[in-house]
């Protein structure tokens, strides 16, 4: 079993009331019981963790580093904003699947650039609360590949 991170930033503890026409009806809560039930039946430990605090994000980025096998991170609107987030995945040495309940790319142009994107293996956005399921999914992969691709 690998370890795994489910990492959740702003604004997301608020999801199931929070504009559900854009984020749907799923709970913070049912996803992560969702990470961590689909986790356990693909040989993933889900552990996860939700931050309003740009720093605090970034000390859990920090904290996986040699004790998480991955990161599944859904860093809200610090995706559009955040070079510090993107400086601690690179110093992480921890493999990053960005995540999006809704198409970034579909939205205003601000939404259009992440800084995770280049620092992350891959992105996966537009597929609501499963979207969490492909990501650890591709996750999996990527580690069962010796974290090649
Ligand atoms: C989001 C997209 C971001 O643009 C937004 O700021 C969020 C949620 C998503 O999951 O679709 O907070 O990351």
């Amino acid at each position: 079993m690998h370890n795994v991170l489910v990492l959740n930033g702003p604004n997301l503890n608020l999801l199931g009331t929070r504009q559900p026409e854009v984020y749907g009806h799923t709970t913070l809560k049912m996803i992560e019981d969702l990470c961590v039930s689909h986790g356990n039946s693909i040989g993933l430990t889900v552990s996860h963790m939700q931050s309003n605090h740009e720093g605090a994000l970034i000390d859990a980025i920090h904290a996986a580093r040699g004790v998480q096998a991955g990161i599944v991170l859904n860093a809200g609107a610090f995706t559009h904003t955040s070079v510090a987030l993107m400086d601690a995945i690179s110093s992480a040495e921890v493999p990053v699947v960005e995540v999006h309940l809704s198409n970034i790319h579909a939205r205003e142009a601000f939404r259009h650039k992440s800084y995770i994107a280049p620092v992350a293996i891959g992105q996966i956005c537009g597929f609501g609360a499963k979207g969490y399921v492909l990501a650890l999914d591709a996750l999996a992969a990527h580690l069962s590949d010796g974290g090649s691709g």
